[in-house]
């Protein structure tokens, strides 16, 4: 029977138990997922690019049909690229849809036997964004439950230096 590969293209920055919620979902239904993160977004990211793949790496390392991989250019080309005859997008609530419909819509004219298929993610992560963790974490507020331990890590030092400082202290045995 032929396999299935479909891509999950996004910004990822940072990656949110939304996502993974997301990722879990899709590596169920799928052969082959790959997780595509967006080389050339016009937006200026918090994490660069090989920090926010190293995250969905070790994220993801537990799917045996999960991949992680870099793209840039045209979404429909590197889904032929990878052989992919379907894209993966999460949709949290109405306001998502108008923007994913165009988005779809554009990618079947661009390539028409690309299907995008939107799955929901679990109701408690509807509310979930990337920018809204970014804007909470740099305002200090709790982004705990939201995103995996590992990116609060690094949202925590990378937003406060003097947190990475004091996190080598206290591992190097130092006070
Ligand atoms: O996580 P995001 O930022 O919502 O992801 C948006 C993404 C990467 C899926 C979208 O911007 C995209 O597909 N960009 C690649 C360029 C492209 O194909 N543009 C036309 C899309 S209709």
């Amino acid at each position: 029977m032929k396999k299935v590969t479909a891509i999950y293209p996004g910004s990822f920055d940072p990656p949110t138990n939304g996502h993974l919620d997301l990722i879990e979902r899709g590596s169920k239904i799928f052969d082959e997922l790959v997780v595509a993160i967006l080389r050339n977004s016009e937006k200026t990211p918090l994490f660069s690019l090989g920090e926010r793949r190293r995250m969905l790496e070790e994220l993801t390392s537990n799917f045996k049909n999960v991949s992680v991989d870099t793209f840039d250019g045209l979404t429909v080309d590197y889904a032929a690229r990878v052989k992919a005859s379907a894209v993966l997008r999460g949709i949290r609530a109405l306001s998502d849809y108008e923007y994913e419909l165009q988005m779809a819509l554009m990618n079947r004219k661009l390539r028409p036997d690309l299907e995008t298929v939107f799955m929901m993610p679990a109701e408690q992560y509807s509310y979930l964004s990337s920018r809204l963790v970014r804007e909470v974490a740099r305002l200090g507020g709790d982004i705990s439950g939201l995103v995996p331990e590992i990116v609060e890590q690094r949202l925590k030092e990378k937003l406060d230096p003097a947190y990475k400082l004091s996190n080598r202290r206290v591992k190097a045995g130092r006070s």
